[in-house]
């Protein structure tokens, strides 16, 4: 099985989604920046490793992110899952793990890269709005696509009932993207990903929801 560190900031529902899809991964390290981060208390309820690293206790962005890789390497994962990790990583740190570095993000890329993804979709009009995993890369929010869900955009719709939505298919593609990484079944040719043996195209999921 593949070692997987998950990083995470916040209330780690798609951590939670990854461990609940029993995945052949294990989870050899969840650390968070956040000390109070539920995602944190949820790792310790499950008797995974949970480790706090407070970046506000470190001089600058490069001298915690020098300690995150260091503590992250001495788990020797091959993957590292960004699970709702809300810091910007920096280049030093990217090029450490560039190709094991997986992220989720809550819009249909390249559009809407950043935060309030939700506010912004509303905000341009767009009738289809949605999530997608990527690998990370130094530009922000850029990296190659591995998988992607859609969703409706209601008129009704508030940024709150959006990323519900959204959410449900976030818990449904992160955990597709790691298995597919675990069975060794993404390969990135020209900031393109190609999944191995993917005939029915499960790379793009959509939801009438
Ligand atoms: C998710 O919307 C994710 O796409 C974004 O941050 C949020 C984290 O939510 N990167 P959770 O902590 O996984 O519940």
């Amino acid at each position: 099985m593949i070692r997987v560190v998950v990083l995470l900031s916040g209330r780690g529902s798609n951590f939670q989604a990854i461990v609940e899809a029993t995945l052949p991964i294990e989870i050899v390290a969840v650390i968070s920046n956040r000390p109070l981060a539920a995602g944190l208390a949820y790792a310790r309820e499950q008797g995974l490793n949970a480790i706090a690293l407070d970046h506000t206790a470190h001089a600058d962005r490069a001298a915690f992110d020098a300690q995150l890789a260091d503590e992250i390497e001495r788990h020797q994962p091959d993957l590292v899952v960004l699970a709702g990790y809300m810091r910007i990583l920096s280049p030093a740190f990217i090029a450490r793990f560039e190709g094991r570095l997986l992220n989720i993000h809550p819009s249909l890329l390249p559009m809407f890269p950043g935060l309030k993804t939700h506010e912004r979709a509303l905000e341009e009009g767009v009738k289809i709005h949605g999530c997608t995993v990527h690998f990370v890369t130094a530009q922000l929010d850029h990296g190659p696509i591995v998988i992607q869900a859609a969703v409706p955009v209601r008129a009704d719709d508030t940024p709150a009932t959006l990323s519900a939505r959204v959410l449900v298919q976030e818990h449904r593609i992160f955990p597709q993207a790691i298995r597919w990484f675990a069975e060794d079944r993404l390969r990135v040719q020209q900031g393109r990903v190609n999944v191995r043996g993917d005939s029915t195209s499960q790379s793009v999921l959509s939801s009438g929801a």
